[in-house]
């Protein structure tokens, strides 16, 4: 098979290269995108007269045919042709010959790949956006369920002071929200359009990149052609999005695990969302929080990896960049299913009210409420804290709760007990 970029050379390419330089097997994901760039640059390429519009109306219809070929699966896609660029143009000049050639005036595969990557992500950041929303709305309507719902709040993961399940559960949803802020905020960046940069510098064609903008709905164009074919920075902060995103999937993923335990009976999670043991018959497995927590791994290695990658390149395009797409893609694709598992098993877990409402008893949460009590009545902080503690002691050293030893005070009272701090 002749190469599109064949001209210049005299033997064909050995079949290692052609598969160690392909990309084909990850990047046809982007198909869609391609075609629908392409369809806006040869629109403009009519619309400027750098081709005629007949010779675009022929590319406009093969690219539409090729199109419903690859929805329907008829297309087929070679990996002789590196990478799904090369397949979608090679597949147009084979339909409408010599027309098809012209599509890629006044256009690099540069700029044409950032372009794709731009339009995948615009439309996956909405996409895991709308997610997030859910699982939002998941964690308030439990939140509501549980209003009244006491439960220990841990420091150092040691019992504190009792909250309420839901002001535990908003926490979340907090977090949820600045994660929501830093995908809009990263989507402002990737929805600038690149092409026109061609392969660095430019082109000599006299194009209109605001009327392409406006068919692809970008809001803005790239200023310095060099920039725009060789950063991906907007990658890089998808992908940091998404690991802090993931950071806090997985430290609610972990709470829940926890909460899980017998010893703690706080919640049980559905059977439908849990695994059992090949060897242990009477195991429940919360294997659907322990991968999200897991698959956390493999977000922040995809941020390493597209760090690594860039850290080094000098400008413009470099084939190193190719690397960019598999962590993109995985990360897309893991957040997404995070989100959507998470989303379907909270309203179908069941909060043990009363498990946790006993564990808030025990454990001296409420020393603190006493310790401000007494600061109430006129005792400096300190002085509350100190005295405080020495009755935990007490009851400690006594195996008392606190509620029976404000019932021992009460009778040391009535039989005339130092009233000074009363
Ligand atoms: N498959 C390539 C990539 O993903 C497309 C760009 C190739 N450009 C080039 N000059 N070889 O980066």
């Amino acid at each position: 098979m002749k190469k599109l970029w064949g001209g210049r050379f005299k033997e064909g390419t050995e079949k290692v290269v052609e598969d160690f330089t392909s990309s084909l097997s990850f990047d046809v994901r982007l198909w869609k995108y391609d075609i629908a760039g392409s369809v806006a640059h040869v629109k403009m390429l009519a619309k400027q007269k750098i081709i005629l519009r007949k010779d675009a109306e022929l590319i406009l219809q093969g690219l539409q045919e090729i199109k419903e070929e690859i929805q329907t699966g008829r297309f087929r896609f070679s990996d002789k042709l590196e990478d799904v660029h090369m397949n979608i143009e090679h597949a147009l000049t084979r339909k409408i010959g010599a027309a098809g050639g012209k599509l890629h005036t006044a256009r690099s595969r540069n700029d044409q790949v950032a372009l794709d990557l731009r339009l995948f992500l615009r439309d996956e950041i909405s996409g895991i956006l709308k997610l997030i929303g859910k699982f939002q709305k998941v964690l308030v309507t439990t939140a509501e369920k549980h209003i009244d719902t006491v439960m220990p709040g841990y420091t150092h993961f040691q019992k504190a002071q009792p909250v309420l399940l839901a002001h535990h559960l908003l926490a979340y949803y907090e977090m949820l929200d600045r994660d929501m802020q830093r995908f809009e905020d990263c989507l402002k960046r990737v929805n600038v359009l690149p092409l026109g940069s061609a392969a660095l510098a430019g082109t000599t064609f006299p194009i209109d990149r605001k009327y392409v903008a406006r068919l692809l709905k970008f809001p803005s164009i790239s200023e310095n052609s060099m920039d725009a074919v060789s950063d991906r920075d907007f990658v890089i902060e998808f992908i940091s999005a998404s690991s802090i995103l993931m950071a806090h999937l997985s430290r609610l993923s972990e709470e829940i695990i926890i909460w899980n335990n017998d010893q703690f009976g706080f919640i049980e999670l559905p059977d439908a969302f849990t695994t059992g043991s090949s060897i242990m018959p009477q195991k429940k497995n919360p294997d659907v929080l322990e991968l999200t927590r897991g698959k956390t791994g493999r977000v922040f290695g995809n941020l390493m990896s597209i760090l690594t990658v860039m850290k080094g390149l000098p400008l413009a395009y470099n084939r190193d960049m190719q690397e960019d797409k598999e962590p993109v893609f995985d990360t897309v694709d893991t957040v997404k299913s995070c989100l959507l598992v998470l989303t379907e098993m909270f309203p179908k877990a069941r909060f043990n009210s009363k498990a946790m409402q006993q564990s808030a008893e025990k454990g001296f949460l409420t020393a603190t409420d006493l310790a401000e009590y007494l600061v109430k009545k006129g005792m400096p902080f300190r002085e509350a804290h100190s005295v405080t503690g020495a009755i935990v002691k007490y009851c400690i050293d006594g195996d008392r709760a606190m509620g029976d030893f404000s019932s021992c005070l009460r009778q040391e009272r009535r039989s005339g007990p130092d009233r000074a701090h009363d």
